[in-house]
């Protein structure tokens, strides 16, 4: 029987690795492990106990207001000894956060191999997303299993010289996580607040977008909202306490928006589902988004995923005041723009990937995902 760990510490990564955790415990072949970092602590638990997923491991990592320098130390301190008393055949672990990177590493040291879900997606601008970037370019360096959700991430791979046939194009797990989530019965109470305005959705938390450009989207998003009544803004709020207070900053006292703390990722679903658009600088919110047909304004300088973008349901803003403020305007004004921006596609899976893991892993054996 082979011994796979799945480590994982935030919340986009618990979302997309539950679901193969679950798949993976369906699995005759296959011992799961799970080990949580605790990089989030209260949003991480928050997907765990959506997902029925016990960690059999827990770092308990988090402090408030954490540098990069304390959760590498810490994740690399207190994960040698499970990587040691465990000794996985495999261990799994998700994209690109501090989580991510650092657990490869002290797998790399203690020479386990390493499965990369969520492998191949790039900027190639180190600074842009920070440090994300180079978390995953430094897991592809240590990786076995190279587990690419499109076709445009596998081919990143093989141009950087890896092994091909330690790719697999899977699709995202996220869209497997998006299979039972969306439900036309569906109520919230922020929903009912909403009413018959547009629901616009909102999300930030990037590093890089910290201080100043934070502001900046926040004062665009005001402006809008001041000149467009019909307009209701549902924003939770990540958290991190700068975001926090960046937000209540700009936006705490105006009436067109409800700052309201995380929600589950349940809920979060079905608000993108139903919202007029949406603006986040959030990397798995591009994934869901498009399968809606919603309209997202990212409100960053890079993104690792382009396939939206082409698919016409993403648009890269940036973060200056103005252009945010002049493109969210547009999509408002211009019925045409709305539209061309609003035809539901899905560049990034077909719900089975989880599947298409675990199968390689158990029985080697590999049906790839293509895009239609
Ligand atoms: C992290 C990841 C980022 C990912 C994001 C998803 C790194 C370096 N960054 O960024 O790649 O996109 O998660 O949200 O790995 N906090 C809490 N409770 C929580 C979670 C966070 O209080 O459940 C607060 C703490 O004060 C913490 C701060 O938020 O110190 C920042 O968390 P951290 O994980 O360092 O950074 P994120 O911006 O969340
Ligand atoms: N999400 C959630 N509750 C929230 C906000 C987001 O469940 O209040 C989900 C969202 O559906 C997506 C993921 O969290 O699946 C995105 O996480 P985040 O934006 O924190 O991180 P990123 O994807 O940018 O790494």
């Amino acid at each position: 029987m082979k011994k796979i760990m799945l480590v994982f510490g935030t919340r986009p990564e618990a979302i997309k690795m539950c679901p193969l955790v679950n798949e993976l415990k369906t699995r005759k072949g296959i011992q799961t492990l799970v080990c949580v970092t605790g990089q989030h602590r209260q949003m991480l638990d928050q997907v765990l106990t959506t997902f029925n997923v016990v960690p059999d491991y827990d770092l308990g990592i988090m402090k408030h207001g954490q540098t990069l320098f304390d959760i590498t130390m810490c994740i690399l301190e207190k994960i040698k000894e499970i990587l040691e008393a465990e000794h996985p055949d495999v261990v799994l672990v998700h994209g690109d956060t501090s989580s991510t990177f650092v657990t490869a590493l002290a797998c790399f040291y203690l020479q386990i191999p390493v499965g990369h879900v969520e492998a191949g997606l790039r900027t190639y601008n180190i600074h842009s997303p920070y440090p994300e970037e180079f978390n995953r370019q430094a897991v592809g360096i240590v990786s076995k299993y190279n587990f690419a959700p499109t076709a445009l991430a596998a081919q990143h791979l093989i141009q950087e010289g890896k092994d091909p046939s330690t790719i697999y194009i899977t699709g995202n797990t996220v869209i497997d996580a998006m299979q039972h989530t969306v439900k036309d019965d569906y109520r919230h109470e922020e929903l009912d607040w909403v009413g018959d305005g547009k629901l616009i959705f909102i999300t930030a938390h990037r590093r890089e977008n910290l201080g100043e450009p934070m502001h900046q989207m926040f004062r665009a998003i005001r402006r809008v909202l001041n000149e467009h009544p019909e307009c209701k803004a549902v924003y939770p709020i990540h958290m991190n306490p700068v975001v926090r207070e960046a937000a209540v900053a700009e936006l705490g006292d105006c009436d067109q928006i409800h700052i309201i703390e995380p929600i589950e990722v349940f809920d979060c679903h079905n608000f993108e589902a139903r919202c007029h658009l949406c603006l986040t600088d959030s990397g798995g919110i591009q994934e869901e988004c498009p399968s809606y047909g919603r309209p997202v304004l990212v409100m960053r300088d890079t993104t690792e995923r382009p396939e939206g973008v082409d698919a016409g349901t993403l648009r890269l803003v940036g973060t200056s005041e103005e252009v945010i403020y002049k493109n969210f305007k547009e999509l408002l004004d211009d019925d045409e723009a709305y539209k061309k921006m609003s035809g539901a596609c899905n560049p990034y899976g077909d719900g089975h990937a989880c599947k298409r893991i675990a199968d390689i892993l158990e029985f080697g054996i590999y049906e790839p995902w293509a895009a239609k």
